[in-house]
């Protein structure tokens, strides 16, 4: 007879890990000089370091000075409400009206997408929610864990490197249903770094009022993607002010990258109603419900970093001082994606680098396979997602020659690189 297991536990099987954290953690143990970081989604300096917003550290400053004696109490549980009308009407500007919005505090984008996600499926009750083919790992997960089935729709040409849009809209054209979700990135697709353009996002729309898909907007990257955060707030917009029917949708938002707050999680979830939901009554349940998920959940989300971004966002000054924050940020960005495509193309790389200048935003999805992301990582210690999502804000003019010299060795010697 077996020996009887001492713990509940023994027997539990570890699920896979995100796959980012742990390219991070080999990535600090790898003592190699010139070792690259391309994974996480992190905006460094161009000497690798990350960066305080200056305009973050000023109101830090001044927080301290102050010493508010309320500063470490709880808050409501459906969070701040100044902060909320002031990062409502940093998305969503006048393109609807302000009443039609209920607004929560979250824990930053993550917060938001998965209180979305948990308030969808006990509410709508969805048939399944469209994911696109590739998206943020999390997405999966998150929706797997309330339950809602997935569904994926084409978004990626491997062949083109392009956005697959027809294959998108004819895939949604017969087989989306009505009251099925439909999740959209605002802006900087990640993994790609591909949007729809605005005729493309007007027929997307059009699609959604059509077949009365719900949508549902990750807006991780507002301001960060182009250096303006109205440009690219355009697709939210366009879908807030559409008429006949409006649309009902909801937008998870994150202020995580944009104010370089990663850590201090803050970040809203809105939820965008019509008709007859614009009612005070309606609109009091929707808050009442979203309230009773937070509550059993977090209960009341972090203030720090919400009061921060409270305080850029009340201040036209402020805020002036961090869009030009924003236009370095990204300009730097745009510029390193110019640099490795230069140097691929100097160096007479083999294959097809535009792609990696004409996407937006963070990311590059490369089109370097498992193989090579893996040889670049055991021979020239270069991190990169097995997809070969490229992070650019790890580039930057001390790093660029040296990447690119190793995709060089990588592509233009095939055979040296092992299978995986
Ligand atoms: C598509 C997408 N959504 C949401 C998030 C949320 O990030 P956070 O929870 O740090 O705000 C991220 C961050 O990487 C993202 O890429």
């Amino acid at each position: 007879m077996g020996s009887m297991p001492t713990s509940h536990f023994s027997g539990l099987v570890a699920p896979p890990r995100d796959e980012i954290f742990e390219l991070l953690g080999a990535f600090r143990r790898d003592t190699f000089p010139d070792r690259v970081n391309l994974g996480a989604g992190v905006y460094c300096t161009d000497e690798g370091e990350p960066m305080p917003l200056q305009v973050v550290r000023e109101v830090e400053t001044a927080m301290y000075e102050k010493a508010d004696p309320h500063r470490h109490d709880y808050r409501a549980i459906e969070g701040d409400a100044e902060f909320l009308a002031l990062a409502r009407d940093f998305t969503f500007s006048t393109a609807c009206a302000a009443d039609r919005i209920t607004s929560v505090q979250t824990v930053s984008g993550s917060g938001a997408n998965h209180v979305g996600a948990r308030f969808l499926a006990e509410t709508l009750r969805p048939r399944c929610v469209w994911l696109s083919n590739p998206t943020w790992a999390n997405h999966e997960l998150i929706w797997q864990t309330v339950g809602v089935p997935i569904r994926q729709y084409p978004y990626y040409n491997p062949d083109t490197r392009a956005f697959d849009f027809e294959g998108m809209m004819a895939t949604l054209e017969a087989e989306a249903e009505a009251d099925d979700v439909i999740l959209l990135h605002a802006c900087a697709h990640n993994p790609t770094g591909l949007d729809p353009n605005q005729e493309q996002w007007k027929a997307i729309g059009a699609l959604c009022q059509r077949k009365r898909i719900f949508p549902f907007f990750d807006n991780a990257y507002q301001g960060f993607a182009s250096g303006d955060p109205d440009r690219d707030a355009w697709a939210i917009r366009y879908f807030a002010q559409l008429q006949q029917p409006a649309l009902e949708m909801v937008v998870a938002q994150s202020f995580a990258k944009n104010l370089g707050l990663y850590g201090h999680r803050a970040g809203a979830f809105h939820v965008v109603a019509a008709g007859d939901g614009c009612t005070e009554g309606a609109r009091d349940a929707v808050m009442a419900n979203l309230a009773q998920i937070i509550r059993s959940e977090y209960s009341i989300s972090p203030r720090y970093g919400s009061d921060i971004a409270k305080t850029v966002l009340g201040s036209k000054v402020l805020t002036a001082q961090w869009y030009t924050e924003l236009q370095t940020m990204s300009s730097r960005i745009i510029s390193m994606r110019q640099a490795l495509y230069d140097e691929l193309v100097r160096l007479g790389t083999p294959g097809s680098w535009v792609h990696i200048v004409d996407q937006i935003g963070m990311f590059s999805y490369t089109g370097l396979t498992y193989p090579e992301v893996k040889y670049l990582r055991e021979k020239y210690h270069i991190y990169i997602h097995s997809s070969g999502r490229v992070s650019i804000a790890g580039l930057n003019t001390k790093n660029v020659k040296y990447v690119a010299s190793a995709i060089h060795a990588v592509r233009s010697n095939p055979d040296a690189v092992p299978s995986a």
